[in-house]
């Protein structure tokens, strides 16, 4: 595991808390302690009570069919996840109601009400059953942050089609990956996309991605224009608004979802091999998020709601998407850089849009940090009234941070943890009951079962660490992995027994307040950006230079972890900075920026026990300076002292 010592220190040492202010708690969504009490004695109760906030076709029998590892929720119950984020909210006084609030990065912005909305996801809806996309079939999406990329989502939810949103900072090499893996018949793309003001080649990823796989028709929005170089492939390529213009203009019925029908696939990394699709249904999914979006984050009508994530992670499924829009809430979509233009630019639409809400991650709180709180003093923030944080552990500095420079000591922060496979929050402050500590998660939200257990399964001691555990399933749980369902068993439930295990190191204090540690496994939390050693060591050893490659995670004051590749060459080749750049490229082209590595070092050997496994401690050891624990399972003793040279050589 890697945790980082400072993180110990907080949570043995906190001693600040922060109680709901009053005001906050008179007006909370959920303000009744014993919700806790009775969610814990009847789990089923619960969640069934939480799907009436869910509109259903046909009513549900049963909640839980367990047979671990596989769960059935509101079983027999029929929906449809775009009818329920968009259609029945046109049909009341939400109907004019702004549902997205799009800001571009160059300045432009967009609005749609929920009724616009719903005419634009009928319009792509009709599209897509026009091309005779079906429902069960997967649809790859890879669009920059535009509402097109919500509403291709809804329109393929609309007719039951599986979406397969891929971050469009992906490369071709891993978008085409992931297209392969979901056998995607239809690729939704735009020319390009801004960022910083530059240009995201998306089209161009997406023409070297489609190349022999099952697309069979590209759509292609047009975001950017002329400057985007981008070309069209007669008859495999359409532009989004000549498809969407021979569609008819009448309402698209919904198709009608049994509650376990897929909803959407998302790949997300893991220990070993490639890419998982995280597979979602509809029915627990929907109920899930719907669940927290008023529990964790107290929604209201009169809210503005900013989520500070890419869609193309699951934070922007749950928290941009379905989650909001199943409330019926306003929800703020931006599409660029935090510091484009200037480092202002979210203080700078908190307050054009009166955000009363936001979400954001610990990577972005700390890197506001840095730049200073005169940014944040250019604008007026006194409409925001919640905080948000997701993606790694917060450190207890960057928490008081957002307390005290973003909700002016007078917001209630939720740190809320959770993953691409649990759906949505589960350990999460409830803001109008929780006494909150800086850097703890808090506890459970209620219907959610989670402990922390040591390597028997035997829940630890307080203040021990253990492996987090959740013990009962949820309803937005993940279902299986898409086509390997003995990946999924072995994965999460390969452990301990009909337990599902995160891959997170966790502790729990005399309070009973959760403090995650971080990952457990192979996966580098860059950013709050999950990427697996795995993936970035098959990149290196792609290239025809590299004989041999073991990537970790060290700490990184901003970005929580950055990407340590440790490298060895083949005979021959000259090592030196041109190989380093070349290296960093080249898993750019695999992977996407974000598994750039922060640095590479060229060693004669890689350290490796008698059984010839990687000794991944101890290179992590190495590059954060530590002293190095016990090595005498290690093969050769001197290619520590090697490695320690050549690490200080190449700072
Ligand atoms: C980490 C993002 C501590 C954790 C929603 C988890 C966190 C992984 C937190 C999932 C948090 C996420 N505190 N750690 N509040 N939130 N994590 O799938 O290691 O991209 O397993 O989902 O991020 O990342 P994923």
């Amino acid at each position: 595991m890697t945790v980082d010592p400072n993180r110990l220190d907080a949570l043995l040492h906190e001693e600040r808390r922060f109680p709901p202010p009053e005001s906050f708690r008179e007006q909370a969504n959920f303000n009744d302690p014993a919700v806790y009490e009775r969610a814990a004695q009847d789990p089923d109760a619960y969640w069934a009570e939480q799907a009436r906030h869910i509109s259903w076709f046909r009513p549900f029998d049963k909640v839980l069919e367990w047979d671990p590892p596989h769960a059935q929720w509101f079983v027999g119950g029929k929906l449809n996840a775009a009818y329920n984020a968009v259609d029945r909210h046109r049909q009341g006084a939400r109907k004019n109601k702004a549902a997205i609030v799009w800001e571009g990065e160059p300045g432009d912005s967009r609005v749609l009400t929920y009724d616009m909305l719903g005419r634009e996801v009928d319009k792509a809806a009709h599209a897509l059953r026009q091309l005779g996309v079906q429902k069960g079939d997967r649809v790859t999406i890879y669009l920059p942050m535009i509402p097109e990329l919500p509403i291709a989502m809804l329109a393929c939810a609309k007719i039951g089609a599986i979406h397969s949103v891929v971050f469009g900072g992906f490369s071709a090499a891993a978008l085409r990956d992931r297209i392969l893996d979901a056998d995607a018949k239809l690729l939704i793309t735009a020319d390009a996309g801004w960022r910083r003001g530059s240009l995201i080649p998306l089209k161009s990823n997406a023409d070297q991605a489609v190349d022999g796989t099952s697309v069979e028709k590209v759509i292609v929005v047009r975001r950017v224009g002329e400057a985007s170089g981008a070309s069209m492939v007669p008859g495999r390529d359409v532009w989004w608004h000549d498809w969407l213009a021979q569609a008819p203009t009448t309402p698209c019925p919904a198709e009608e979802m049994d509650a376990e029908d897929v909803l959407f696939l998302l790949y997300t990394s893991g220990t070993t091999g490639k890419p998982k699709g995280i597979v979602h249904t509809t029915g627990g999914y929907l109920v899930g998020v719907n669940t927290s979006m008023r529990s964790v984050f107290d929604i209201k009508d009169s809210d503005v709601y900013f989520c500070t994530a890419d869609i193309g992670w699951v934070t922007g499924h749950t928290y941009i998407v379905y989650g909001p829009l199943s409330a019926g809430a306003t929800v703020v979509m931006y599409e660029g850089a935090p510091d484009f233009p200037d480092r202002d630019r979210y203080w700078q639409i908190v307050e054009k849009y009166g955000v009363t809400i936001l979400y954001t991650a610990p990577t972005s709180i700390r890197t506001f940090m840095k730049w200073g709180p005169e940014y944040l003093q250019r604008h007026n923030l006194d409409s925001l009234r919640l905080l948000g944080s997701v993606g790694e552990p917060i450190n207890p500095e960057a928490w008081m941070w957002f307390h005290e420079h973003v909700g002016h000591g007078r917001c209630p922060i939720v740190d809320t943890w959770w993953q691409t496979e649990t759906g949505a929050a589960m350990i999460a402050p409830l803001p109008g009951l929780t006494v909150t500590k800086p850097g703890s998660a808090t506890k459970p939200v209620p219907g959610i079962v989670a402990d922390v257990v040591d390597e028997q399964g035997n829940p630890v001691e307080p203040g021990q660490g253990g492996y987090l555990v959740i013990k009962r399933p949820w309803p937005s749980m993940l279902r299986t992995v898409w086509g390997d369902d003995e990946r999924f068993r072995r994965t999460y439930f390969g452990k301990f027994e009909g337990v599902y295990l995160p891959g997170d190191g966790a502790r729990i204090d005399e309070d009973g307040y959760f403090w995650i540690l971080g990952r457990i496994d192979d996966v580098i939390n860059v950013s709050g950006h999950r990427i697996g050693t795995m993936e970035v060591e098959s990149a290196l050893v792609d290239h025809p230079a590299v004989a041999e490659a073991a990537v970790i995670g060290r700490s990184h004051e901003v970005k929580g972890q950055a990407i340590t590749a440790f490298v060895t060459v083949k005979e021959g080749v000259q090592t030196g900075p041109e190989l380093v750049q070349e290296l960093k490229q080249h898993v750019v082209d695999m992977i996407g920026a974000m598994a750039r590595p922060e640095e590479i070092i060229f060693a004669a050997e890689l350290p490796k026990t008698r059984s010839a496994k990687i000794m991944r401690r101890l290179l992590r050891d190495i590059a954060e300076g530590r002293v190095l624990g016990d090595t005498t399972t290690l093969a050769d003793p001197s290619v520590v002292d090697m490695l320690k040279r050549q690490y200080k050589d190449s700072e």
